[in-house]
C-alpha cells in the first residue's frame, strides 16, 4: 500500500467528470487500498479518485476512524465504485470540509438520508442505507466523481469568500515554506 498525494483546489482534475469502472480488477483494488491508507493519513473521513488525479468513479469513506486521531477506535470502512444515489429524502445542513480545499469549512444544505447503490472491493453491488454524517459524506464524495467541489453548493458571497480565505492560507503556507527552505 502507498499514499497518493493529494491534488489540491484549483486543479483541474477535480472538476472532471469520472470515467465508470468497467471491471473491478487488482489494479482497481490497489488503487482503492492505496486510497484508503490516504485517506486515514490525512487523516479524513472520506476521498475520492479524483482527489489523487484518477478520475474514476470510485470513493471510500469512514466515518468513525478519524474521530479520535491516533487512537484504536473502530474502524466502518466503505468502499464504493460506481455510487449512485438511487434514493434521497429530508434536509439537513453540515459544515463540511474537504482535503483537496484544506482550512476551509462552510455549511452546506443536502438530503438527511440517502440510498446508495454500488459496487465493493470484491465488484459484488451492494446498496446503504445512511443518515446524517454518512449521509452528508456520500453526497459530498459522489459529487467529486462528477467534478462537483462543496463550495459549489454555496451562494456566490459565500463561495467568493471561501475562495479568497483559502487563497490566503495557500499563500501563507508557501510563504513558511519558503522560510523553512532559507534556514
Ligand atoms: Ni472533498
Amino acid at each position: 500500500m502507498a499514499i497518493l498525494d493529494i491534488v489540491f483546489f484549483p486543479d483541474p482534475v477535480l472538476q472532471k467528470v469520472c470515467e465508470p469502472v468497467d471491471e473491478v480488477d487488482d489494479s482497481i483494488r490497489q488503487l482503492v487500498d492505496d486510497m484508503v491508507e490516504t485517506m486515514y493519513d490525512a487523516p479524513g473521513i472520506g476521498l475520492a479518485a479524483p482527489q489523487v488525479g484518477v478520475t474514476k468513479r470510485i470513493t471510500v469513506i469512514d466515518i468513525q476512524r478519524s474521530d479520535e486521531e491516533g487512537e484504536e477506535v473502530q474502524s466502518d470502512l466503505h468502499v464504493f465504485i460506481n455510487p449512485e444515489i438511487i434514493e434521497r429524502e429530508g434536509q439537513i445542513t453540515w459544515e463540511e470540509g474537504c482535503l483537496s480545499i484544506p482550512g476551509v469549512y462552510e455549511k452546506v444544505k443536502r438530503a438527511e438520508r440517502v440510498v446508495v447503490r454500488a459496487l465493493d472491493r470484491d465488484g459484488e453491488p451492494f446498496e446503504i442505507e445512511a443518515e446524517e454524517l454518512l449521509a452528508v459524506a456520500l453526497q459530498h464524495e459522489i459529487d467529486h466523481l462528477d467534478g462537483v467541489l462543496f463550495l459549489e453548493h454555496l451562494s456566490h458571497l459565500k463561495r467568493r469568500l471561501a475562495i479568497k480565505k483559502y487563497k490566503k492560507l495557500l499563500a501563507k503556507a508557501a510563504e513558511e515554506d519558503e522560510d523553512e527552505d532559507a534556514q
